[in-house]
């Protein structure tokens, strides 16, 4: 399976990260698995975050899963399951945090999905976040890498309009 890139685009500041989260939860559908890249402080909690917040259409609280490892959410349609595999020991140890059915049946968001080694799907999408050059700034640049199928679904995503 070829992974490549995609597209890519630039926000100015948190809010435009929302919105860009924003486009990606309405395409989102049982069995999706999202890899999201970036160093520590790069905003993959915060893309997560406001997700969760477009689905549940409200404020609720979404903290970084960096102590249990996973997070789960229930909407009408699937569970998202939202990882940070920071702290995972061994690949072999993400079977006991459920990634048997929350990759069959669920859409899952990983944080440090680099953790998984061979168990990360195929077929995920790969959302790499980084900084501007040492900049201490919001603005942040999201690049897309997947197979085929995620270019023709992420095709109306539409233009970047800077938030
Ligand atoms: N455009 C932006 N998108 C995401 N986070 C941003 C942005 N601008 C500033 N930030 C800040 O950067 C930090 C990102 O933290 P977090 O999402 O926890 O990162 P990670 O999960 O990648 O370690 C937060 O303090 C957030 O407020
Ligand atoms: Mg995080």
């Amino acid at each position: 399976m070829t992974h490549s890139f995609i597209l890519d685009r630039r926000v100015n500041s948190l809010a435009g990260t929302a919105k860009l989260a924003g486009r990606i939860a309405e395409l989102l559908k049982p069995g999706d698995v999202i890899a999201l890249g970036g160093t520590l402080g790069a905003g993959k909690t915060a893309f997560v975050r406001a997700l969760v917040r477009q689905l549940a259409q409200e404020e609720i609280d979404v903290p970084s899963p960096t102590y249990n490892l996973l997070l789960t959410y229930d909407f009408d349609d699937f569970c998202l399951y939202h990882y940070d595999l920071y702290r995972l020991e061994s690949p072999e140890e993400a079977f006991e945090l459920d990634i048997d059915e929350a990759f069959d049946t669920g859409v899952s968001l990983i944080e440090w999905p680099d953790r998984l080694g061979k168990y990360l799907p195929e077929d995920h999408l790969l959302i790499k976040i980084d900084t501007e050059d040492g900049a201490n700034s919001d603005v942040r640049i999201f690049r897309f890498f997947g197979a085929e199928a995620w270019r023709q679904r992420l095709a109306d995503i539409g233009v970047d309009d800077d938030a």
